[in-house]
């Protein structure tokens, strides 16, 4: 018998080996943690879907975000959980100066400073008292036009209240290229666009309701996309691209990393991937149940999306693994 010629288990037979020959690298550099910030709560409120991650008091969330800069994340993603009888129609709170989205900007811009990169939700589900993305016209549509209208609004306020990133989620039709020149009409030509450049409707954001205390009537099919839609994925961000995005996400990570790398190839700018709410709780629950290693398969779906071509990953996890790998 011919014994093998080839043999790749060599630069497998130490840790100091594999180490050598690593091809992906994770740090906590990468990795960004998106909060939840609540108006009318006195303590921190557990999301029981996503153990281990809660809506924040304006003062929780300070401490939480210097632990998770002091930990080492590469910045931070804020989302606004107003009181229910302030939604509305347009979502006028997250326009309001001192509504709670814009007031923790302030505060976390104002504790923090060019320290980390702070990021905000540019979208108005949380905002609105029907759940959708986006302003309804007459007939119950969400309007493209004038839901870009709002979105100006609200990233020129959170440009304002300290936001370094805006994060437009809601995939409607030119809302890059709006929010772009909003931005710098009002003199933020420095503040960079991250766009949710290829957003899937996805049951994966299931736990996110219950995250953000938003309730849906119906669904998001008519802006987000159909899970098989690859190339519409790829036109879609080359749309962002050529509107002024300087950062393209792909969401949800974990069943579109295919998605992640032909963005990877194709995109001149840094690629994001979002691993959201569902992957969290999927993981979470399984590891609950002892039926997989939390810590192991964390690093591995995080690897996984690096290695797939995310130069940056959202995930809830981001503290915890900045933790693990110091
Ligand atoms: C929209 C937005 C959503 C998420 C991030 N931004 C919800 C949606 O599109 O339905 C989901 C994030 C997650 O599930 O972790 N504001």
């Amino acid at each position: 018998m011919a014994f093998p010629s080839h043999r790749p288990r060599r630069l497998r037979s130490t840790p100091a080996l594999r180490r050598l020959v690593a091809q992906t690298s994770l740090e906590a550099r990468h990795l960004v943690l998106p909060m939840f910030v609540a108006d009318g709560i006195s303590e921190s409120r557990p999301i029981s879907s996503m153990p281990g991650v809660v809506q924040h008091t304006r003062d929780s969330l300070r401490r939480a975000a210097a632990d998770a800069v002091q930990a080492g994340v590469g910045g931070l993603m804020l989302f606004g959980v107003p009181r229910d009888e302030h939604k509305d129609p347009v979502g006028t709170v997250g326009t309001d100066p001192d509504g709670i989205l814009n007031a923790a900007l302030q505060d976390l811009a104002k504790d923090l400073g060019d320290e980390t990169v702070l990021m905000a939700d540019t979208c108005l589900d949380e905002f609105t008292d029907h759940g959708h993305c986006g302003v309804l016209d007459d007939r119950g549509r969400v309007d493209n036009d004038a839901t870009n209208l709002r979105y100006v609004e609200l990233a020129v306020m959170q440009a304002a209240s300290g936001a370094h990133v805006v994060g437009p989620s809601g995939m409607m039709d030119g809302q890059v290229a709006a929010i772009r020149d909003g931005l710098d009409a009002a003199g933020h030509v420095d503040t960079a666009i991250l766009a949710y450049a290829a957003k899937f409707a996805s049951g994966f954001y299931g736990p996110f309701r219950e995250a953000v205390s938003s309730r849906l009537d119906g669904d998001r099919r008519t802006y987000q996309q159909e899970p098989g839609n690859a190339r519409e994925a790829l036109h879609e961000i080359r749309l962002d691209i050529e509107e002024g995005a300087d950062i393209v996400m792909v969401k949800p990570a974990m069943s579109y990393l295919d998605v992640v790398r032909s963005a990877a190839d194709l995109a001149p700018v840094p690629v994001a991937a979002y691993q959201v709410s569902g992957e969290y709780s999927m993981i979470s629950a399984a590891a609950a149940n002892g039926w997989i290693d939390l810590r192991t398969v964390v690093l591995e779906t995080l690897t996984g999306m690096r290695r797939s071509g995310a130069d940056i990953v959202l995930t809830y996890w981001a503290a915890d693994v900045a933790r693990w790998l110091s």
